[in-house]
């Protein structure tokens, strides 16, 4: 059944979480920006989309659900706002821009048909095929989970963003803009989660224009240990020449490890002592089961946003009763600034940090989420 969607916010992700929307065959019903001439802008070749310049304009059209996509440090007020109003909602990541907000949120997961935050990456099928392969092989115990999230588009001496400023983005901003996107995929892939956190940010050079003081990080190294005893690192930067989305990782047992790299989705590298494997895409072989919408077929390469069309259609199930267990929802968000508070506070100390476990809050979260679906 096709659901009746609004979005907040007229930039980048506004326009993927457009095409997933239209992908499903789902109605974009409205479009709120900062002003209404930028809805207007949005909705000009989208002649059933009703551009507005409030959100409370957007609510009175009475979509099922919103998906906000404005800059993060909006994201509480405007999910509550939908909240407030029984409707679903989507967030961008970050979630919120404090564990305090993020909490917030996460404590009414359960009033609204759906809680979601795109992270989008769980969504590539070969991503799943690993995830299957280490749940079908628990002896081979991972111990060691590494691998870097590496980005250029913040390397430019001159080049800003509102992620620049704290007061928009966040006091953390390579950790909390992407840093968050490769724990919620180590933590999903292997369900092992991070225990204590040790972390060092730093900066490439003083940004022009860009606060003095207060500045926030280009980059990140952390190490971690987790709840399986395994240990990791990861390096995370938005000023690393070349290197344009590189989201990496592996994880390593003693009887296999592997290796995938988002900018090359199409294989992954599966690693054993008498041989090593290029393994491809191909949803008529995969072990995992797919998820979302009809998987494009071997061969033809499955990209950003059929990750997101995916993901779109995993929450739009959830909202239709169909509960989903690999739907990222505001618990994974609230994790992720549980995640972020503990690597700005090691590095602002210069000691490993504790990060709280994933039960409590937010299982029962989760609980409460899925006793309402049910
Ligand atoms: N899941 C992902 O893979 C992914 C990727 C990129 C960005 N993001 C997240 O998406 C969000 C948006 O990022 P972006 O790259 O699209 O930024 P962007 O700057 O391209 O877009 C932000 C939009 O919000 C609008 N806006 C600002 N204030 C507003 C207000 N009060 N009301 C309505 N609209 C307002 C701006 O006009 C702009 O159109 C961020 O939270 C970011 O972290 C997620």
């Amino acid at each position: 059944m096709s659901v009746r969607a609004g979005i907040i916010g007229t930039g980048f992700m506004a326009r993927v979480h457009a095409q997933a929307i239209a992908s499903g065959g789902h109605h974009l019903v409205g479009v709120a920006g900062s002003t209404r001439e930028k809805a207007e802008a949005f909705a000009a070749n989208r002649p059933a989309t009703a551009p507005v310049a409030t959100i409370d304009e957007l609510i009175g059209l009475r979509p099922d659900v919103v998906h906000v996509t404005t800059p993060n440090a909006l994201h509480r007020e405007q999910a509550e706002a939908i909240m407030d109003a029984g409707i679903g909602v989507v967030v961008e990541k970050p979630l919120a821009t404090s564990v305090e907000d993020a909490e917030a949120l996460a404590r009414r997961q359960g009033d609204v048909p759906v809680a979601a935050v795109p992270f989008i990456y769980r969504y590539y099928g070969l991503v799943r095929e690993i995830r299957e392969r280490i749940r079908s092989t628990p002896d081979n115990r991972l111990w060691m989970l590494h691998g870097s999230y590496l980005q250029d588009w913040l390397a430019g001496v001159d080049q800003s963003n509102w992620r620049v400023d704290p007061a928009a983005g966040g006091a953390s901003r390579a950790f909390g803009d992407i840093g968050v996107h490769w724990c919620d995929l180590m933590e999903f892939v292997t369900g092992h989660r991070i225990t204590t956190v040790t972390a060092t940010v730093g900066n490439a050079f003083e940004r022009a224009g860009g606060p003095s003081q207060n500045r926030t990080e280009d980059g990140a190294v952390l190490t971690f240990a987790t709840d399986h005893g395994a240990i990791g690192s990861l390096v995370v930067s938005q000023a690393s020449a070349g290197r344009d989305n590189r989201l990496y990782f592996s994880f390593d047992g003693p009887e296999e490890s592997y290796e995938f790299d988002q900018q090359l989705p199409e294989r992954a590298w599966i690693g054993r002592r008498d041989e090593s494997r290029l393994i491809t895409r191909n949803p008529a072989k995969a072990a995992a089961s797919p998820v979302g919408l009809e998987p494009v077929p071997a061969g033809h390469p499955q990209g950003y946003q059929q990750c997101f069309n995916d993901f779109v259609a995993d929450a739009y199930g959830a909202l239709r009763g169909t509960p989903s267990d690999t739907l990222p929802t505001f618990a994974d968000g609230l994790r992720a600034a549980h995640l972020t508070q503990a690597v700005l506070e090691s590095a602002r100390t210069g000691s490993a940090v504790a990060v709280p476990a994933f039960t409590g809050l937010a299982d029962r979260v989760i609980a409460s989420a899925l006793a309402v679906s049910h």
